[in-house]
């Protein structure tokens, strides 16, 4: 496979690396084609259904119905936390177990449907996906925040509110400088966000890691990785500057805050795709370029 194809989408990139042996068995594909025929109804679903009023998106009974989030509480030494800011967030406000330790994967993937509205085929493919890294089971294991940080499995270099593994070993350390950033490079209405200012920004972190990091490595699933997670920047939080502030700086849900997708089964990965495509296609990643060329 060439280590940077443009026409391939996010699902077909993610299906021929588990057929290249990341999940590596029969029963992982079919579990993935599995998981894409039920995402596939999920979408059509949204296509029928009526959405979500905006400011009653999450169900009501639960942590944020009408916008009224738990009580947030700053992490306290020895809380397990992340890289991942959705998922801090989630503990610092309650939702997990504050101290971000011994969680299933089943009750992670209802926590996370609740608070941000993805889709059930979407929160089972990427928690199933993280079950198979750390070599648990999905059904019936859990596990602690950090765990997730194993280097190069879901973590890796370039993101663009973490310093490097290589500079920075603990990858729950906000890196200040480098939210500030991202929220001075929105450049749509009010500031916020659009899908060419994330490609811009991952292409100069991705510059700069592999200027300065020894260690810099990003397989092709990697920069999907990234390319999709700051997607969810785009559709989770419609981009809007004055929520990612607080969401990256103290990893707290705004007051009021709603999930910007209102679509009734959540957001799925066929509606995902789009826009991650979207992004890393307009990635200029210079190594890769050079890559491409050596081999064409
Ligand atoms: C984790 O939680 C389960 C029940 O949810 C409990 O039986 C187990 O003892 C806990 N483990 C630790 C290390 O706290
Ligand atoms: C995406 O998330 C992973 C895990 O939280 C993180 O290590 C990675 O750096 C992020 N990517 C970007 C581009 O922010």
């Amino acid at each position: 496979m060439s280590s940077h194809s443009p026409p391939d989408s996010f699902v077909a990139v993610a299906l021929s690396n588990i057929v290249g042996g990341i999940l590596g068995s029969t029963q992982g594909l079919l579990t993935s084609i599995a998981v894409f025929v039920w995402d596939f109804g999920m979408a059509i679903l949204n296509l029928i259904t009526q959405n979500h009023a905006p400011n009653r998106v999450v169900p009501q009974g639960y942590a944020g119905a009408n916008g009224m989030w738990p009580k947030y509480t700053a992490p306290a030494r020895g809380d397990s936390r992340c890289s991942c800011p959705a998922l801090n967030a989630m503990a610092n406000h309650g939702i997990l177990p504050h101290d971000g330790r011994n969680i299933t994967f089943r009750e992670l993937n209802t926590a996370i449907r609740n608070t941000y509205n993805f889709a059930p085929s979407f929160c089972y493919f990427v928690l199933n996906y993280i079950a198979g890294i750390l070599d648990r089971n999905y059904w019936s294991d859990s596990f602690d925040l950090a765990d997730i940080d194993v280097h190069n499995g879901i973590e890796h270099d370039a993101s663009l509110i973490r310093e490097d593994q290589f500079f920075e070993s603990d990858q729950a350390t906000i890196s200040v400088p480098l939210v500030e950033r991202l929220l001075k490079s929105g450049t749509g209405p009010n500031g916020d966000l659009t899908p060419a200012d994330l490609s811009r920004l991952l292409s100069q972190r991705r510059a700069e890691s592999k200027a300065k990091n020894p260690q810099y490595s990003q397989a092709l699933q990697h920069r999907l990785f990234g390319s999709a997670n700051s997607s969810t920047m785009l559709t989770i939080f419609g981009g809007k500057i004055k929520d990612l502030r607080p969401f990256l700086l103290e990893e707290r849900i705004p007051d009021k805050w709603q999930p910007q997708v209102t679509s009734r089964m959540g957001l799925t990965l066929a509606a995902f795709n789009g826009v991650v495509t979207r992004v890393e296609l307009g990635v200029r990643d210079v190594g890769a370029k050079r890559e491409k060329t050596k081999a064409a």
